[in-house]
Formats: structure tokens, sequence, C-alpha cells
């Protein structure tokens, strides 16, 4: 299983002074040196963490691969044809919420989806769409040309006690082997810590997971490359593969 280190929020801090550190690239490369698979970053349509020029940097400076999270808008297309990232994956946003909430709605936006994802799996990206734990919404990303889903673990992660955890565990379960029945590549995240993260990575169908906040706010206390490191043991762990 994968691990997807995301920054962004590297750059909110970055951005509460207005100043230069703590820098996203400097994360990022941090990162990769200490057990990141790829590196995760969102440019919001209100850049309110990570900015145009930390894209291309970190986009110049990585060895690994670059997923570059992104709006289902002409401007994010645009950047994303310009950028080439290794991967995008496309997220619903709304300007007022303070993470992404819910999944993208594959159903309702056929049309478009088909589009973007035409484009830039033209350009050699791949395309990843973010949704929630759904049939529907899994066989539409098939239907669109989506190669890879990402799992929304949010109502997981939030879930208000251990039964409603369990029902969206079996949730969760039972979309990523419909989707790899499909042919799909299956990711996850959202929501997931050092605490909560077993469970999912037991999951065998899921093969990368998106992680940003918990290792970010942990690593104000033991550092990054102590935080990717736990999180990497905790995911290898339950998967029973050494570390
Ligand atoms: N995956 C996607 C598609 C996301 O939008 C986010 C949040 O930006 C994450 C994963 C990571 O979520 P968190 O920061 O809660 O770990």
């Amino acid at each position: 299983m994968l691990l997807g280190v995301n920054i962004d929020h590297v750059a909110t801090v970055r951005n509460a002074r207005g100043s230069i550190y703590p820098s996203p690239l400097e994360a990022a490369l941090l990162a990769e040196t200490h057990g990141a698979d790829l590196i995760t970053m969102h440019l919001r349509e209100d850049r309110r963490h990570i900015k145009d020029d930390d894209v291309f940097a970190v986009k110049n400076a990585i060895s690994t691969r670059l997923n570059l999270e992104m709006a289902l808008t002409p401007e994010m297309l645009e950047n994303a044809l310009t950028v080439q990232p290794d991967d995008v994956c496309i997220v619903p946003e709304k300007r007022q919420e303070l993470t992404t909430e819910g999944g993208l709605d594959v159903l309702s936006q056929q049309d478009t989806i088909a589009e973007f994802t035409h484009k830039l799996t033209a350009a050699g990206i791949r395309v990843s769409l973010f949704i929630d734990a759904d049939e529907r919404q899994i066989q539409a990303s098939h239907d669109v040309g989506a190669t890879v889903i990402e799992l929304h673990t949010g109502s997981y992660a939030d879930a208000y006690n251990q039964q409603e955890r369990n029902r969206q565990l079996i949730r969760l379960e039972e979309a990523a082997i419909q989707a790899s029945e499909l042919g799909l590549v299956v990711n996850a995240g959202h929501g997931l810590n050092i605490h909560n993260v077993a469970p999912v990575a037991r999951i065998l169908s899921i093969k990368e997971l998106n992680i940003g906040h918990a290792l970010i706010a942990q690593a104000i206390f033991i550092g990054l490359p102590q935080a990717i490191e736990k999180m990497k043991q905790a995911i290898f762990r339950a998967r029973s593969i050494p570390y």
C-alpha cells in the first residue's frame, strides 16, 4: 500500500503569517526521504493554502509522483495541463467549507467529467475521482473513463460511535471490491490518522492512502520524518508486512 503525503497544511502555517516558511517544497522533499510514495497537494480555487508557484516548485523537484487535487473548473484544467502532474484527483469544492466535504457527484456531471478525463488522459495524466463509497458513483466513474477512484473516508473518520464506524468501514470495503472488479484502481483518504488508519489499511483492494492534516499536525510535536514513519509502520502492520 502506498502513502501519499498531502502537504497543504504546511502552506496553511506559512500563509498564516504571510512568510516564506515553512516551505511546502522542503516538506515534500523531506517527506520523500522518509517514506512518502507520492506527494499530494490541493490547489484550491481560493488559493487558501497551496499557491500556483508551490505546485510548479514541487513538480520540478520531487522524484516520486505528484498527485494534484483540483476542482472541476476550466481554470484548473488549464493549470493541470500546464503543470503536467502524474495524477490529477478531481474533487468537489465549496468556497465556504473548511475542507473537502463529501465526494464528487459524478452522476450529475458525467459529460463535463468525461471531457476533463479525456483531455487529461490524452496529456498523459492519470485521472482519479474523489467519491463517496456509493455504488452508482463508482459505476459512473468507470463510465466516464476514469482509471482511478479515491474513496472519501470522512464518514468513517467522523463516525460518532463504533457501530457507525463499523458500518462505514463495511461500505468502504464493499465499494473498494466493486470498483476493483470494474478494473478501477482504488485509493482512499480524508480524516485518516494514526489511530483510525489500520482498519482502512487492511482493505486489500485499496492501493494508496492520501493523508495530510493528521501528519502535519503530528509533525508539530515529533517532526515530519517521524510522523510519516509512524504512519507507514501503522499501515504496514495493518497489512501484516514488516516495515
Ligand atoms: N484526499 C483528498 C481527495 C482530499 O481532498 C484530502 C484533503 O485535502 C485528503 C485526501 C487528505 O485529507 P486529510 O487532510 O484529512 O488527511
